[in-house]
């Protein structure tokens, strides 16, 4: 017998999106919130940037809408972003109202930019926003009734017949058993898919679960093509997806090449500014031109103490490393970061399947297009968590739940080859570092296509065979989300924003033009 659990509402993930659902839905629904790892693990937990609005008076919702859908390159859904970025100064205030105490210079929010912004409009927490989010998140839920907390549960599957989802079935990490959850609505926010890179900026949490478990479900997939790099990685070997933040940029700091020379004036007119995906591909350019393993982020030109002030986690961090962010250029890389594509959802987060949301990263609300613009994704998940709630909130009746039946584990059995799940971890992020990366050609992808669905087979052989573990129910949805990125990918026979390829380097397709992808 497997355990079973009853509640209104489940929630799978604890970011920004999870947690900022779970508080705004009504206290009389009961709540179960998930997460995989601690609760504290996410992508939002480590967000340095800021979060956008129209905070300054100079500034405009207009503007704000405007650099969006620039930088989204013509692809952006017009009413999601409009709705977004209306609603962002409620966002930053529901965020005080939690306890998130913005940084401050004379009485204003201390507003910075970031590539693709026109007006000064990100704010911040020092460099540490994702962290004072989390935190003053996560306490407030913890305080509530009726939400009951579940970390180190790892969500396997979905619950769902006849278009309709019942909830999740969920592995007890500590326990190493399978739960039955039966929910009345179920809301997806496990957030991206970065780790389908051998390199990636993201935590170990990003491995594209609610994508493969919603696809399998039987959702629409939009847009997962636009994978976004981040171009300013650190560099160096005890740094595992250390992000040197884009608001050095928007402070002034400069791209160099070893030898000191900026090199932006040459790609574009913004220089540093420019979008992510244009200053990405110039670093890579640069890197593959001359063979050079790195390129350099200087903002040593500033004083020594507000840098100290400013960026207090990136510089405890270099310290560590043995780099005096004060005096040296730091080493950096573009590494892969965020994924614009997700589950097909409407401006209340609804996806296809009945009674199954999706908020946050793992959602497509066609508000970043074909490129996200800087610190526009946390506003995206707490105005989307807001209005998933509310939808929630005013539709729910509680009917008679289905009884679910419980897991099966009767046919599999211990395995004793876990080699195997260690290796094809590292070939599929390989193959997407390698053939799916920054600049793509169809060669490329249609060996990445070939091999990857030679790993689908055999990771479903060896899935239908052994007892599940964690990494084992990982690499399902890794390769899953791999292989959606690479059919987009190839399906989209031009080159915009993020999805640049070599064989198809002009924009030709309709603006109004998605790549969706179907079970
Ligand atoms: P996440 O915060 O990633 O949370 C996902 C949750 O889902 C986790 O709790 C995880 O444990 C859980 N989960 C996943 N799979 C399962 C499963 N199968 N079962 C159970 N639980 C599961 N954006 C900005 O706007 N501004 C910034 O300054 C900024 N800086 C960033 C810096 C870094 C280093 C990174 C990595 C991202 C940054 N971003 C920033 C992007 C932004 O942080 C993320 O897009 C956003 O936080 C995603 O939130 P989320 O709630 O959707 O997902
Ligand atoms: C950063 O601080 O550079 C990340 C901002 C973002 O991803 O929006």
């Amino acid at each position: 017998m497997t355990k079973q659990y009853h509640f209104d509402v489940l929630i799978i993930g604890s970011g920004a999106a999870g947690l900022m659902s779970a508080l705004e839905l009504s206290e009389e629904l009961s709540i179960a919130l998930i997460a995989k790892d601690k609760f504290l693990e996410s992508s939002s937990f480590y967000a340095q940037g800021g979060i956008s609005a129209v905070l300054d008076s100079n500034d405009n919702f207009a503007s704000h809408i405007a650099d969006t859908i620039n930088t989204a390159c013509g692809i952006g859904n017009k009413e999601s972003i409009r709705f977004m970025v209306e609603n962002a100064p409620d966002a930053i205030k529901d965020l005080e109202d939690a306890g998130v105490e913005f940084s401050q210079q004379e009485g204003s929010y201390d507003l910075t930019t970031e590539g693709g912004h026109s007006s000064k409009r990100v704010a911040h927490v020092a460099d540490k926003t994702g962290q004072s989010v989390q935190t003053s998140l996560l306490a407030q839920a913890m305080n509530k009734a009726n939400i009951t907390l579940f970390e180190q549960h790892l969500a396997i599957d979905l619950i769902a017949d006849n278009n309709s989802c019942n909830g999740a079935y969920i592995l007890d990490k500590r326990l190493n058993e399978v739960s039955t959850f039966s929910s009345h609505r179920t809301i997806l926010a496990t957030g991206g898919a970065s780790k389908t890179y051998l390199y990636t900026s993201n935590p170990d949490t990003s491995t594209g679960d609610g994508i493969a478990m919603a696809y399998r479900s039987g959702c629409e997939i939009v847009n997962m093509e636009f994978t976004q790099f981040h171009p300013t990685c650190l560099f160096h070997p005890h740094a595992k997806s250390f992000l040197i933040s884009e608001t050095l940029r928007g402070e002034g700091a400069k791209l160099t090449l070893p030898n000191g020379k900026s090199f932006m004036q040459n790609y574009d007119e913004r220089l540093e500014l420019a979008p992510r995906d244009i200053v990405a591909r110039a670093i890579d350019h640069e890197m593959k031109v001359h063979g050079f393993d790195c390129v350099y982020l200087d903002i040593s030109f500033k004083d020594s103490n507000w840098i100290v002030e400013r960026f207090p986690t990136i510089t405890k961090r270099c310290h560590e490393l043995g780099i005096d962010i004060c005096n040296d250029p730091l080493p950096v890389v573009p590494a892969a970061h965020y994924t614009c594509g997700g589950i097909n959802t409407d401006i209340n987060a609804k996806s296809g399947i009945n009674n199954l949301y999706a908020v946050g990263e793992v959602a497509y609300t066609g508000v970043h297009g074909a490129n996200r613009m800087a610190s526009n994704s946390l506003l995206e998940c707490i105005v989307f968590a807001k209005s998933c709630a509310k939808h929630i909130n005013d539709n729910f009746t509680r009917e008679a739940l289905k009884a679910n039946k419980d897991w099966d584990a009767s046919r599999v059995e211990p395995s004793k080859e876990k080699v195997l799940v260690a290796h094809l971890w590292d070939e599929v992020r390989r193959i997407m570092w390698n053939f799916v990366g920054i600049v793509r050609s169809d060669r490329r992808l249609q060996t990445a296509h070939q091999r990857l669905n030679q790993i689908h087979q055999e990771v479903d052989d060896y899935y239908s065979s052994y007892t599940l573990t964690n990494d084992l129910i990982e690499l399902r949805n890794l390769v899953q989300t791999a292989q959606i990125i690479v059919e987009s990918a190839l399906s989209r026979k031009e080159s915009r924003g993020l999805h640049y390829n070599v064989d198809h380097p002009e924009q030709t397709m309709k603006e109004s033009n998605s790549v969706i992808i179907k079970p």
